[in-house]
């Protein structure tokens, strides 16, 4: 006889691969004057590990007591079970639909009174829930719903009473959906997002569409309002003159003003029925794909976009409207211009201040089945007709609410969920539903039912073919590519260091038409807040919270940090993407000014010029510059004034007048005119270098040790001043992108296992010779890794000339293979805390690798040996600046200067602390710095999810030569 093994009857609902039920159908969301009572705030929340050991209504009590909790807001990070960081791993068996016995609820309760002007007609409206939720009012079932991130409506008209109401939802961590919710994220659960309670007057507005169409061959703008009522409905755009029209049907509203990221006009829409007015902002234009580019108003435009997810550090999922408008002001002020809702339909907000701040949208919806991909997408939810209904509901949910937004141009189908029949009905559901929008979806490789082709992490020589329109002949119709516009919905991997090689893709997007930009991977770190036994607040990452599958600080690869400090990718970012180009020619006095932007001209900038010298000093004014039209470039000439022998000169262009997102003079891209060389340090000796008694040798003011040994003929004292070294360096405390974990899709070694097989953390320095030649002391030394027979000959070369001169030059013999790490000669300064002001002469004030650093610029910048450093979630490789002079306060009050064109690190832990810790807190605290002068470095790339460091910014084994001078003043 067969036994039962789960009589729960609440296993069928969380296996059941069906959308919601009981819900009303999606609708737009609009704001009305009818009355609206947020039920957010604090709630009861009873929760249990395991959901089949719930009582089977909520409403039973059992020996547990109910606590209370914030909603919205995610319960794991209010103290009931644990966040879980998985990127694409499902953390249950792939057993569809099936979900796992470990399976957290949590019933929510909420009493609340309903005054009578709900009376009439309500609905209770949920903007998420994750993962699934069942909703009883006083004691009778509405409805369920599925889909973690999409409004729910549920119909509660009659249903209320005038006082204690009771509202329960039962939440349950792990459902189906779950399986198509694998978007690389926290796993969080809980009503995560507002809950309203929404009255609908009789004859009031039950749904509402609207259509603002652009026609650029005749600047006039056509409106179609499709309200949905059983009232007479009029409508007024009184800014346009159009009063009190009813109907429905396209209406011609004369000559407008479009709408576009760059120029986000919007009009208010006036929408009445006699009981009920709402007061929508619409934006007209027109979204079409002609001659295979995708066109806003008729102009082809270019992502400059970033894929964002609603995250906060304290609460998770849980997004104020606040925090997003910080987010989209932090991104239009670093000139980006788009946003992929990675991956599914954002917070409401979102959409409302994109439309006014100015940002073109891909949304997506809430859809993704990657970690199928382990299993190669056998019984991939997308593609089985058991989910199709479902897929539909999600694709329906997100259009519906959102598709009155000027600002959404493509809906995305969803992230990483494999090719499917089901997507591809989605596709067509949307094409019916609103044929004013192309559609995106990335990983069907035939691109059946996309109209855009896209792709993620491409290297940039396939990008290149791409946009010479060359592969699809290579692919022999292998997909539907041909025709379509391309776009990287993600590149650039803000992993950690980086990302690298940002320019060259900019590159390639402003060479070829068909490439129309990308959008970064991605906006801001996943951290979260956590706190260690001992009381030390940090921001965690996946493991942190003790979960025995993870991905560990694959959540941390944002431009921002998760707290939302900026980090030098965004810098890097918003100078590669600048909208306007200034190439500063200062030997012919000229700056060559090129329009960037798709739709806007320059009218709303001003030009200023700027000198600066070595020594600090510099001028400054306003430029003249022609009005230019968007793609129109002018040679501007500079004045007189602004052209002084040996200055720098940086031109930069700023806004004119405040905007929502800037105040009047927020630089918006800067130029500057080529460095000259410095002149060289001096090569004739001030005073002889000598022997000093046993195991001293004097340079000037600085004394070296003779002791054999492995410290031989390393530098002791300078002016008084403890400086041990040099060591040769030739690794880093590997990167994320170092480390590589998805190179190997492109076939390349990742650096770090490369640098880790030549072991070139354990270099052995032989001493071959060391002699006093000519008032210099010359010492020669082989410097190499264990195991193999390959090495660096290096000559050190020290006199004293107003300073400690060091010439270095570096020979690498055998047989290298790969790059290294860097070439640097590292010095310690004992007795020194990284609390040291400091400032350089060089590029700055980021750090600066040979492929990062674009937003840097020449000067003289300040700082401190601490803000050097950048507190990735994962300690790591970072922090190099490119100096020609470097001036360091030290403990006693003197400043250590070190001259010499090249790449400088300085801080307080070598690279094996920095590489031991796992959290930025975890570094020693120390009383010792590290100077690094590199001879050279390698470059960053974006290894962690793309190809790794383009060869031109590889540090590959040759000879290096360099020159330094140390002094020390009062
Ligand atoms: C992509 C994915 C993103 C994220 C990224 C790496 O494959 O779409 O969600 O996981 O890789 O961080």
């Amino acid at each position: 006889m067969d036994l039962p093994t789960d009589t729960a009857a609440l296993t069928a609902v969380l296996e059941d691969t069906g959308p919601s039920e009981g819900v009303l159908p999606p609708r737009a969301r609009f704001a009305t004057d009818a009355p609206v009572r947020s039920l957010n705030g604090r709630w009861e929340l009873r929760w249990v590990p395991v959901a089949t050991a719930a009582p089977e209504q909520p409403w039973e009590e059992t020996d547990q007591v109910w606590a209370a909790v914030d909603v919205p807001g995610c319960w794991q990070l209010q103290g009931f079970g644990a966040p879980l960081y998985t990127s694409s791993k499902y953390p249950f068996p792939v057993d569809p639909p099936h979900v796992p016995v470990e399976n957290p609820l949590g019933d929510y309760r909420l009493l609340f009174d309903a005054g009578p002007e709900f009376d009439a007609g309500a609905r209770l409206r949920f903007d998420g829930v994750d993962c699934l939720a069942q909703v009883w009012l006083n004691r009778e079932l509405l409805g369920t719903l599925r889909g973690s991130r999409l409004t729910h409506e549920l119909d509660v008209t009659g249903r209320l009473r005038a006082t204690g109401n009771e509202l329960l939802v039962r939440v349950v961590q792990w459902a189906a959906g779950s399986y198509v919710e694998d978007q690389d994220q926290w796993w969080l659960s809980g009503i995560f997002r507002d809950v309203d309670l929404l009255a609908c007057p009789p004859d009031g507005l039950a749904d509402l569409e609207v259509d603002a169409d652009y026609d650029p061959a005749t600047g006039h703008g056509r409106i179609d309002v499709r309200a949905t009522s059983t009232g007479p409905v009029r409508w007024s755009l009184p800014g346009l003159d159009l009063l009190d029209r009813e109907g429905s049907g396209p209406v011609d509203v004369g000559p407008v003003e479009p709408w576009s990221a760059e120029h986000p006009v919007l009009h208010e829409l006036v929408v009445s029925t006699p009981t009920e007015t709402a007061r929508l902002r619409v934006g007209f234009r027109r979204v079409t794909i002609e001659d295979g580019l995708l066109r806003a108003n008729g102009v082809p435009i270019r992502f400059r976009g970033v894929n964002r997810h609603d995250q906060d550090p304290s609460t998770g999922r849980t997004v104020t409207r606040e925090a997003v408008r910080r987010d989209l002001v932090m991104m239009k002020r670093a000139n980006i211009n788009a946003v992929r809702t990675a991956h599914y339909p954002p917070t409401p907000y979102l959409l409302d201040l994109a439309d006014e701040l100015g940002l073109w949208v891909v949304e997506e919806g809430d859809i993704e089945s990657h970690g199928f991909v382990l299993v190669d997408y056998r019984r991939n939810p997308c593609d089985d007709p058991a989910w199709r209904d479902a897929l539909l509901d999600r694709t329906a949910r997100m259009v519906q609410r959102d598709r009155n937004h000027a600002c959404v141009v493509l809906w995305s189908l969803g992230n990483e969920s494999g090719p499917g029949a089901n997507l591809a009905a989605c596709t067509e559901w949307i094409k019916a539903a609103d044929p004013t929008r192309p559609v995106h979806y990335e990983r069907d490789p035939s691109y059946a039912y996309s109209d855009v082709y896209s792709l993620m992490y491409t290297p940039v020589e396939r990008v290149e073919k791409i946009g010479a329109g060359t592969e699809e002949a290579e692919l022999e119709g292998k997909q539907q590519t041909a025709g379509k516009p391309f776009i990287l919905c993600e590149y650039a991997h803000a992993m950690g260091t980086g990302p690298g090689g940002l320019s060259e893709y900019e590159e390639l997007f402003d060479r070829y038409p068909r490439l129309q930009g990308g959008f970064v991977w991605e906006w801001c770190d996943h951290t979260l807040w956590h706190t260690t036994d001992d009381g030390h607040r940090f921001l965690a990452y996946g493991g942190d919270f003790g979960e025995p599958l993870h991905d560990g600080s694959f959540a941390a690869d944002g431009l921002v940090s998760s707290d939302r400090v900026v980090r030098p990718g965004l810098e890097d970012y918003r100078r590669v993407i600048a909208p306007v180009r200034l190439e500063v020619d200062a030997d012919r006095g000229t700056v060559l000014v090129t329009n960037r932007y798709d739709v806007a001209s320059t009218a709303g900038l001003r030009f200023c010029w700027r000198t600066s010298g070595a020594d600090g000093l510099g001028d400054s004014g306003v430029l003249d510059v022609p009005v230019l039209a968007p793609g129109e470039e002018a040679t501007v000439e500079l004045p007189v004034r602004a052209r002084p022998a040996g200055r720098v000169v940086t031109v930069s262009a700023e806004t004119a007048v405040a905007t929502a997102w800037a105040e009047e003079g927020h630089e918006i891209a800067f130029g500057q005119s080529r460095v000259e060389d410095a002149p060289p340090l001096p090569s004739v000796p001030d005073a002889p270098a000598h022997v000093a008694g046993e195991g001293r040798v004097v340079v000037g003011a600085a004394e070296l040790s003779t002791r054999p040994g492995p410290d031989a003929f390393t530098l002791a004292t300078l002016s008084g001043l403890a400086v041990h070294g040099p060591r040769v360096g030739m690794w880093r405390a590997p990167t994320d992108n170092d480390l590589g974990r998805n190179m190997i899709r492109f076939g390349q070694t990742p650096d770090a296992d490369h640098w880790q097989s030549m072991e070139l953390r354990q270099l052995a320095t032989r001493t071959l010779s060391a002699r006093l030649v000519d008032d210099v002391l010359e010492v020669r030394q082989r410097v190499a890794p264990p195991m193999r027979d390959v090495g660096v000959d290096v000559v050190l070369r020290w006199w004293w000339s107003g300073g400690l001169v060091l010439d270095v030059a570096a020979a690498p013999f055998g047989g290298w293979t790969g790059s290294w790490a860097r070439f640097g000669l590292d010095l310690e300064l004992p007795g020194q805390q990284a609390d040291r002001p400091l400032r350089w002469l060089g590029s700055g004030p980021g750090q600066d690798y040979p492929d990062t650093g674009q937003g840097n610029r020449w000067g003289w910048h300040e700082s401190t040996v601490e803000d050097w450093q950048v507190p990735y979630a994962r300690p790591q490789e970072n922090g190099v600046r490119r100096c020609r002079r470097l001036e360091l306060q030290v403990a006693d009050g003197r400043r250590l200067v070190v001259e010499g064109d090249g790449h400088v690190s300085l801080r307080p832990w070598d690279d094996a602390e920095l590489d031991a810790a796992a959290h930025p807190h975890e570094l020693p605290t120390s009383d010792r710095l590290v100077l690094g002068l590199q001879l050279a470095v390698h470059g960053i790339g974006t290894g962690a999810a793309g190809p790794g460091v383009l060869p031109h910014s590889q540090l590959t084994p040759r000879a290096l030569s360099a020159r330094y001078r140390l002094s020390v003043h009062g």
